[in-house]
Parts: C-alpha cells; sequence; structure tokens
C-alpha cells in the first residue's frame, strides 16, 4: 500500500513537470478553495484576499457554501481527479496526510525556513501540517470547539441562569421553553449533530474518555455504559430545538442567538466572527462561556491551507507569498479578529484580542503545557480519518433523528468505527 502510494505520488508529481523550488517569477494567481462564506468568515478571508493582491499577485476566488466543509471537499476530490487542483485548497487535519500520500502537495519547506516556521508553531499544530518532516500546509487559526453562545438577555427574560454542568443546562433550558423562547439553536447538519455530541462527549465522558474513544477507537470505551449516558444526554438535546431545525445553516442558528429568537447555541468561536459582524460586545451583548462541564477542556480544531503542486513558476511564487503572509503577525492578528478563533503563532501579541479569545489562548496554552485537557476534535477533521469520522457522524445523526435507543447506538458507533479503520 505505501509503496503503491509512493509510486502515485512520483507518477502524478511528474505527469505535472512540477517545481516546488521557489520561483525566480513574481505575479502569479492562486486560487484559493475555501468554505468561508457566512458574514465572519468572509469577512476574514478578505483579509488575506487584500495582502495576496496587495503584493501584486491574482486572487482567483473558489468558495464552496456550506459549514464544515463536506461541499468542498466533495468539489476538490472533482477537480483533483480531473487533474487539475486549485493551487490551494482548506483542508484540515488528517486529511492534510491523505493528499500529500497521493502526491498532490507540495513542498513548503523553503519558505517555513526562512520564515522560522518552526520556532513560532506550537509542535501539536506543526506535526498537523507536515508530512513526514516537512511542511505541506500552513495553519491559519486555532478555533475551540466546545463553547457555548448565550444570549443575556433571554436568560434573563426566563429567569435563568449560566449553566456550568449538564444538569444546570437542561434546567436553563426548561426556564427558556417555559418562557417561550427557543432553547437551543441549532442546525440539522450532519457536522453540527457532531459538533453538539463531542462537547456532550467531552462533558459527560472528560477528556481521556474522548481521547480514548475518538482518537484511538478503543472498543470498550466506545462500547462502555459511560458512552451511553452520552447518547441520552445528546438526546436531550432534542427536545429543546424548533421544528425549523433540520438543515438549518449554522450562523442562520448564530442569528437566532444574536436577536434573542434562541437563548444558546453549541458551536466552535467562528459562531464568534458572527456576533462580531453584527457588532455585538462579548460580556455584555452576547456571552461566551465553555459548554458546561467543558471549562478545563480544549478541543482544537485547527484551519490550515494546503498547497497543491504547480505548473506555472509564477504561480509557486503567489503560493509561497501567501503561505508567508498567513503566518505574519499581521495577518494572525486581522484574519482572527474577524474569524473568532485564535492566533496560531506562540509569539503573538493578544492585546487587541477580546475576552473570548483571550480565555481561549489561556486554556490552549495551559492544556497544551499541562497535556491535560487537549483533545483534537473529531467533528472537525482532526481526530481521526475522514472515514472513521464519516462513520460517526452517521450514527449520530441518525440516532438524534429517530428512536434508536442509546444502547443500539452504542453498538452501532463501536461497529461502524471498526468497519471504518
Ligand atoms: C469548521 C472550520 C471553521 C468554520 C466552520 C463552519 O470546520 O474549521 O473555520 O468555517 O467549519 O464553516
Amino acid at each position: 500500500m505505501y509503496l503503491k502510494k509512493r509510486f502515485m505520488a512520483a507518477a502524478i508529481a511528474s505527469a505535472l513537470s512540477v517545481s516546488t523550488l521557489s520561483a525566480t517569477a513574481t505575479a502569479g494567481e492562486v486560487e484559493v478553495l475555501h468554505w468561508w462564506t457566512s458574514g465572519g468568515e468572509a469577512a476574514a478571508v478578505s483579509v488575506l484576499r487584500e495582502m495576496v493582491e496587495k503584493e501584486g499577485h491574482t486572487w482567483k476566488d473558489f468558495a464552496v457554501a456550506g459549514g464544515g466543509g463536506e461541499n468542498t471537499m466533495t468539489v476538490l476530490r472533482a477537480r483533483a481527479v480531473s487533474g487539475n487542483p486549485p493551487s490551494s485548497a482548506q483542508i484540515k487535519g488528517l486529511e492534510i496526510q491523505e493528499w500529500a500520500d497521493l502526491g498532490f502537495l507540495a513542498n513548503l519547506e523553503e519558505v517555513a525556513k526562512q520564515e522560522g516556521w518552526d520556532d513560532v508553531l506550537p509542535p501539536v499544530v506543526a506535526d498537523i501540517m507536515k508530512h513526514y518532516d516537512y511542511y505541506v500546509a500552513v495553519p491559519v487559526n486555532v478555533h475551540r470547539v466546545n463553547w457555548m453562545w448565550v444570549n443575556p438577555a433571554a436568560l434573563e427574560k426566563a429567569g435563568a441562569s449560566v449553566p456550568t454542568t449538564l444538569d444546570e443546562l437542561w434546567e436553563t433550558a426548561d426556564k427558556l421553553k417555559a418562557a417561550g423562547i427557543i432553547p437551543i439553536a441549532h442546525g440539522g447538519q450532519s457536522w453540527q449533530d457532531a459538533t453538539v455530541f463531542e462537547s456532550i462527549a467531552l462533558s459527560a465522558g472528560g477528556p481521556e474518555f474522548f481521547r480514548k474513544a475518538f482518537v484511538e477507537h478503543d472498543q470498550d470505551t466506545l462500547l462502555s455504559p459511560q458512552m451511553e449516558t452520552v447518547f441520552d444526554q445528546f438526546r436531550k438535546a432534542r427536545e429543546y430545538l424548533d421544528p425549523g431545525f433540520p438543515g438549518r445553516d449554522w450562523n442562520i442558528a448564530t442569528s437566532m442567538v444574536i436577536k434573542g429568537e434562541a437563548g444558546m447555541q453549541f458551536m466552535g468561536d467562528w459562531a464568534k466572527g458572527e456576533f462580531t459582524a453584527a457588532g455585538m460586545e462579548p460580556g455584555t451583548d452576547y456571552l461566551c462561556l465553555p459548554f458546561p462541564g467543558t471549562e478545563d477542556a480544549f478541543a482544537f480544531n485547527i484551519d490550515s491551507l494546503a498547497m497543491f503542486m504547480q505548473r506555472d513558476a509564477d504561480n509557486v511564487s503567489a503560493q509561497q507569498t501567501m503561505a508567508r503572509l498567513v503566518l505574519s503577525p499581521e495577518f494572525q492578528e486581522t484574519f482572527n479578529l474577524n474569524k473568532g478563533s485564535i492566533p496560531v503563532r506562540l509569539d503573538q501579541d493578544m492585546t487587541p484580542f477580546d475576552s473570548c479569545a483571550k480565555a481561549s489562548m489561556e486554556t490552549f496554552q495551559s492544556t497544551s503545557e499541562s497535556g491535560q485537557g487537549l483533545v483534537p476534535s473529531m467533528a472537525h477533521g482532526m481526530s481521526t480519518t475522514s472515514a472513521v469520522q464519516g462513520a460517526i457522524y452517521d450514527v449520530t445523526t441518525t440516532f438524534f433523528n429517530s428512536s434508536m435507543s442509546s444502547q443500539d447506538a452504542v453498538r452501532q458507533l463501536a461497529s461502524a468505527i471498526r468497519a471504518a479503520q
């Protein structure tokens, strides 16, 4: 299998007659495939576009709508199979390795060395961006997934308090419901279901349980009574949604919290980009809080741009310029202020960031240093292959939209994961 992959890699590279060496030419084009189309996301990606254009290169925007990126990945596969991949695509986590194994990705070592990427990136991030020992992708940010977004005015109206445990969460949800406010804003799409499911798993089981289940795929953990509890709690969340939830986009759900139609949303901190774009202030207009019971944990989701091999020297130059810009402190600041995430550079000045980002950075650093509580997000492609992730999505979404028992769900989860490995 390995040899076959290496052979394919060599064949693709020679078919493209690629140069990954730095180009002497200057003005080229970068075609960037991404799924950043919501208000906050679009504001963030336009920062990169402006910076690339300022350097004299052309930006060809290739945006495919659909939160979580499933649609984007389908489009990417089609383009790659037809021998015409874009020069850069938002690819994350283990999928970077899958594309690099197939020989599609360019070697970014030269720019990485020049810019000292190894010195400014946390090793947990650098490892994801490297294939063997060289960079094939550049990270743009760090998102925390286990957040809860709250409209404080809605809670006040309902006489409810901010929950810090799962039990308190359901009490708050009951009060909101009684006051005629939608307790939980949610969009019924597999990746959003999985996002809520993983926060509940982190809360009900803790980080070690999470790691055993979603990183190691330990069958005993997957089949444990604890996992049944996770499904019970996940089912409970279903009681607090409005009838319009199926298929709803995540940013529409966020806007329900912004308007006070709903009290809470469980979503990663890209949701903050929507509050920011709506001119709202954290701490007063909205609250960012760890998902109840996960204050000491950090489920990380790192966005990154992988670079595809290019024939044209000018385009190689544009691609390398973009890679350099992405890790510049200027880009890291402006992009992440708009995106809701935190910068990925260890030496970034956090002064311009709000209280949510500062809290996020503090937990990211403390959990990285202690080695406790930092877990890769399953729902966002950080913990496992796309095949296993897809298997988990299928079970969680089917369970959420049916009357399947938690016992059956646990059995199905364990066997679906085993089959996909
Ligand atoms: C995540 C991605 C975020 C955000 C979100 C919703 O997978 O990492 O950057 O875009 O999807 O689209």
